[in-house]
């Protein structure tokens, strides 16, 4: 089946952040304008998630829920099918959300001054967990190699090995720089953080939106070493944009974790659990939907290459970083010589191009550019004219 991947939405007026920024900051924004901001698609949603919440309502009454056998079933399946991870349904601990989740661990894992081990530039809420419950950012600036990002893992071992480090938020793959970790790359984390005593917090919810030739690993299916020393954070909501439903599933292989994290969530919100209709459209998701995944995926790839190839031809001073995974192209706008205020300023008021600034990861950030691509490439190309138009009189370049 061939599905819809061309029809847009507006959601203006029905509480989206970025639709009502958007419309804030350009109340005349043309009809082929919208955000390219915050991590949720500009799809229309999968029509067998649709027709089975329509079916479901038929039938269901809405009341208090837990998440069913059923449920861990079908979420333990597509982990298995999907990545090869062999989890189990005990291990699924329910959260409102991946960021609701990672606060709640650093919580519970680590105390006031303790310090929690970020691979930076990464996704800003990151910073605010660690901040706002007064932890300490460790730092691992991640290195930049052409046109993707390395650890350096030296400077990462030598952090680990403060004692006063107690946890590593893990975001696999990487938001914003879109790397996925090898599996490599993932030994060698958990090799130095399981020999430090640093527990692995894993949000993996980027980790089905996997481009063509990378492979994901979930960290904790390295070893059983890594698996009893990580929180896996995973969700439907990026891979079916189902983030409005707040339903995520935190895996807690190792029993004593698992524990303290319940006895902690329930000490501090009553009685966890996700609403009903996120449980049922996460199960039909993880049941019926991985061919408009795939199809999905197809279509992020393609608006890559667009913009990669437009690049390359109208804007060679434009670094654009390979996307792995995600559906968010991280993009080094500096060779344009222009300040990162006045990119911000040119591209919104311009050129009608809302994007998330760079510098909302981490200083590193400033003059990058961050390209939600999860939309119709119809509207990625006139989004390209818009740029082609706006810069002609900033850059003095014939490929204009
Ligand atoms: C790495 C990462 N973690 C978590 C989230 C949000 O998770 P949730 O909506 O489940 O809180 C995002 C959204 O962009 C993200 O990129």
């Amino acid at each position: 089946m061939k599905y819809d991947f061309e029809t847009v939405r507006k959601r203006y007026g029905m509480g989206s952040g970025k639709w009502d920024e958007l419309q804030a900051a350009k109340p005349d924004a043309g009809e082929d304008t919208i955000p390219f901001s915050v991590a949720d698609m500009e799809f229309v949603q999968a029509p067998e998630i649709v027709d089975g919440l329509k079916a479901f309502l038929d039938k269901s009454v809405l009341g208090y829920a837990n998440a069913t056998p059923a449920f861990k079933e079908s979420v333990c399946r597509w982990m298995r099918n999907r990545h090869g991870w062999d989890a189990q349904p005990e291990w699924i601990l329910p959260s409102h959300g991946v960021v609701d989740a990672f606060y709640a661990a650093i919580r519970c894992f680590s105390k006031e001054g303790d310090g929690v081990m970020l691979l930076t530039p990464v996704y800003y809420p990151m910073y605010m967990a660690i901040s706002s419950n007064n932890r300490k950012l460790v730092d691992c600036p991640l290195v930049r190699n052409g046109s993707t990002y390395d650890i350096d893992f030296d400077d990462f071992e030598k952090k680990a090995s403060d004692p006063n480090t107690k946890l590593f938020l893990l975001c696999s793959p990487h938001n914003p720089c879109g790397r996925v970790w090898t599996k490599e790359e993932l030994r060698k984390m958990a090799d130095i953080c399981c020999r430090y005593n640093v527990l692995v917090i894993d949000d993996e919810i980027h980790h089905d939106l996997i481009m063509p030739g990378y492979e994901h690993f979930v960290y904790a299916a390295l070893s059983r070493e890594a698996e009893q020393n990580c929180l896996v954070l995973t969700a439907p909501s990026k891979t079916f944009n189902l983030a409005g439903l707040q339903t995520s599933n935190i895996f807690v292989p190792n029993e004593k974790l698992r524990e303290q994290f319940l006895t902690f969530m329930k000490r501090s919100s009553a009685n966890p659990k996700c609403n009903i209709l996120g449980y049922e459209a996460c199960r039909i998701a993880y049941d019926h939907c991985g061919s408009w995944l795939d199809q999905c995926i197809s279509v992020i790839h393609e608006n890559k290459e667009r913009i990669t190839s437009y690049f390359a031809r109208h804007f060679p001073q434009i670094q654009v970083c390979e996307l792995q995974a995600t559906y968010l192209l991280w993009m080094d706008w500096n060779g344009l010589g222009l300040p990162y205020k006045e990119l911000e300023r040119i591209n919104r008021q311009e050129a009608e191009l809302f994007f998330d600034e760079g510098y909302i990861f981490g200083a590193q950030g400033e003059g990058f550019e961050r390209w939600n691509l999860a939309c119709p490439t119809q509207y990625i190309d006139a989004a390209l004219e818009r740029m082609n138009r706006a810069y002609s009189k900033y850059i003095n370049d014939s490929a204009l």
